[in-house]
This record gives C-alpha cells, sequence and structure tokens, in this order.
C-alpha cells in the first residue's frame, strides 16, 4: 500500500504547532510554538493575544515543519486541522492557513475534532494499540470516558458535568499562588506533601456512575485555602489584609497540592476501572494534558495492571497539544474519504459525540 504522508495544523488554544505524520503513526516532524511565557503573566490564556500570536508564528512553524521532514508541500496528501472545539480566534487561524494551503496545492483538506486528536496521539506512542479500547481524556477543557469501537466510533460513557480535570488543577494552582498552567506544578508540590494531612471530597453522581463533577472539589480545596489564610491573617493581627494579600508557606502548598491530587487520582482510577471491568475491555488509553501527570498513569496503571489489564499514555510531548495528534486523526479520516470543504467553519463549541 501507498505511504501516506499527512499534514496537521493544530491552534485551538495557546500552541501553534504543525506536524507531518506518516501512515498515522511515524511523526517526520512536530513543531510546537508555545506562547505559555505570554498567557502566564496574566495567570490564563488571553483569546485575543492568543489569536494575534498564532498569526505571528503560524508561516514559521510551516515552513519548520516542512524542513525538519525535508518534504514539500507537493510530497503530502492530506491537510488535518482542529476546527473545534477551542477558542473560536484561534481555531480560525489554523482553520483559514489549512483552507487557503489545500486550495492552493489542490491537496484534501480534513477536519478533525481536537478531543479525537488527543486520543490519537496514543496511536504515535504505541504503534500497537488498535480499536477497540477505553480511552480517558483529561484535558484543560474535556473530561470523557470513551470506549472507541473503531478508529472513527466512538461510544461516550462519561463526561464532566462541570469543570474540567485540567480546568480545576489550573483553578486550584492559582489559589496556591502557583503560576499558569497549575497542573504540573501542583504534581511537583505534591510530592512533598504530607498524606491525609488533608482530606477532599471524591465526587460520585448516583444516575451516572461514570460522570465527573470536580466543582464540589474545587471548592471545598479554595475553602480550605482561604480558611488558612484568614487564621495567619487574625493570628499576626494583621488586620489591614485580605486572604489576596497571603501567601502560604511552601509546606501547606504542597499538602493541599496532595490531597487534592490524590482526590482526582481516586476519581479517575475508580470509575475508569470500574467501567473497564463493567465493558470487559483489556486495554485503557489515557490522553490530554493531564495524561503528562505521572503520578496519575502511575496510579491507574498500576491498579489496572491488577485486574490484568494494560494502560497506554502517550509519550510525554504527546499529551499536550500539538498537531501529530491531529495529522494522525487525520490519517484514519483520510482511509475513509471523509473530506471537508472550503464550507467548514471553526466551532469553538464543537461537540465529541459517537459517530
Ligand atoms: O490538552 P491540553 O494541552 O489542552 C486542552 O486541550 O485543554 O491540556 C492542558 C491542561 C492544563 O489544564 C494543564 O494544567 C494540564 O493540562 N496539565 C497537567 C499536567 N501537565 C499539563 N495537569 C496535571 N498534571 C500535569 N503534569
Ligand atoms: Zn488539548
Amino acid at each position: 500500500m501507498k505511504d501516506i504522508y499527512i499534514l496537521g495544523i493544530e491552534s485551538s488554544c495557546d500552541e501553534t504547532s504543525m506536524s507531518i505524520v506518516k501512515n498515522g503513526r511515524e511523526v517526520l516532524s512536530n513543531v510546537i510554538s508555545s506562547q505559555i511565557d505570554i498567557h502566564k503573566i496574566y495567570g490564563g490564556v488571553v483569546p485575543e493575544i492568543a489569536s494575534r500570536k498564532h498569526i505571528d508564528n503560524i508561516n514559521y512553524v510551516f515552513d519548520e515543519a516542512m524542513k525538519k521532514s525535508k518534504m514539500s508541500i507537493w510530497d503530502i496528501d492530506g491537510i488535518a486541522v482542529t476546527y473545534g472545539p477551542g477558542l473560536v480566534g484561534a481555531l480560525l487561524v489554523g482553520l483559514s492557513y489549512a483552507k487557503a494551503l489545500s486550495l492552493s496545492s489542490n491537496k484534501k483538506l480534513i477536519a478533525v475534532n481536537h478531543i479525537e486528536g488527543h486520543i490519537a496521539a496514543n496511536y504515535i506512542t504505541s504503534k500497537e494499540l488498535k480499536p477497540p479500547f477505553l480511552a480517558l481524556i483529561v484535558s484543560g477543557g474535556h473530561t470523557n470516558l470513551v470506549l472507541v469501537e473503531d478508529y472513527l466510533k466512538f461510544k461516550i460513557y462519561g463526561s464532566t458535568r462541570d469543570d474540567a480535570v485540567g480546568e480545576s488543577f489550573d483553578k486550584v494552582a492559582r489559589s496556591l499562588g502557583l503560576s499558569y498552567p497549575g497542573g504540573p506544578k501542583i504534581e511537583e508540590k505534591a510530592q512533598f506533601g504530607e498524606k491525609d494531612k488533608y482530606i477532599f471530597p471524591r465526587a460520585n453522581i448516583k444516575e451516572a456512575p461514570f460522570d465527573f463533577s470536580f466543582s464540589g472539589l474545587k471548592s471545598s480545596v479554595i475553602n480550605t485555602i482561604n480558611s488558612l489564610k484568614q487564621n495567619y491573617i487574625s493570628e499576626n493581627k494583621l488586620y489591614n489584609k485580605t486572604v489576596k494579600d497571603v501567601i502560604l508557606d511552601n509546606q501547606s502548598i504542597c499538602d493541599i497540592s496532595k490531597a487534592f491530587q490524590d482526590s482526582i487520582i481516586d476519581t479517575l482510577v475508580s470509575k475508569t476501572v470500574e467501567l473497564a471491568n463493567h465493558l470487559d475491555i483489556k486495554n485503557v488509553a489515557i490522553c490530554g494534558g493531564v495524561s503528562a501527570n505521572k503520578t496519575i498513569c502511575k496510579a491507574l496503571s498500576d491498579e489496572l495492571n491488577k485486574s490484568d489489564k494494560k494502560l497506554f499514555c502517550p509519550e510525554f510531548k504527546y499529551c499536550t497539544d500539538n498537531a501529530a495528534m491531529i495529522a494522525s486523526a487525520g490519517y484514519f479520516r483520510y482511509l475513509h474519504k471523509d473530506f471537508a470543504d472550503m464550507s467548514i467553519n471553526a466551532d469553538a463549541n464543537l461537540k465529541f459525540e459517537g459517530n
């Protein structure tokens, strides 16, 4: 069979990325221009700045991706681009670029759902992974348990009712005075935290056992942080100060980080293992930015191993947003001749639905 080369384009949030992937699994280049240092100043992603930075970076990222793969646009079979979900202005930059390239080079355009891309990151790292498997999607915007029945066939078993896992990591980190993105900082601090110094709730939704809810956990953690700060103000008679003026001591930050992360781990592990058992499925793949958290992956892998199941995890660089995963997902759509035309638009709230 002829080799298929897909150019992937990703610009849904704060990373401008392009990648060339051969046959859905072999990465020839994966260039990522991150804007984190700019958004850090504001404590989170500023949509307007993100769009402008994508425009500034996109030509350079394209040139580098081509150069690194030693290919030209004429060697490419299809152009896969994220068209949602994400920030609409940011998505439009990548999508318009992809449309222009497709039109000018007469190459097929493939519209990819960002979440489907995160799942495909596992095909790059684990060449042997094939559907069916259970995917646990844990990103800044999404938390889902999905049965991947086939490359393009998904059945959603669980979703978050409120905050996504990554979002709660970022919000708690902010309250602890840790910089954006909060996930990696909390994981680091948690290593030095005392076990069970604090215990935060684990939410279960009776009528939907595979759904998630993290807003109660987030509120409980933030209340604890504020009480500690308030006590500090009273003990030191700092009556002209508010909780915003106080920074917790490092040990409290570590203890709270650990208790918060332990609550997240218990919830993710118990629901995933229960669903894998319920579906009698052997392989589980984690994906999305939070899958970069080694403590979460180890806990899930250990628990799955106990019932003879296996966890697949993307290589670190494919956990957070990147275009290689979009090219990989695009490859499987290419095989099914699922092409987009020039009428395709960015969809900030694009749903991830089984099809
Ligand atoms: O998938 P991603 O790059 O963007 C979205 O599609 O949302 O995920 C970003 C999220 C952020 O919330 C970030 O804090 C989280 O992934 N994250 C982590 C870790 N590394 C990144 N969360 C927990 N532990 C980590 N080590
Ligand atoms: Zn993402």
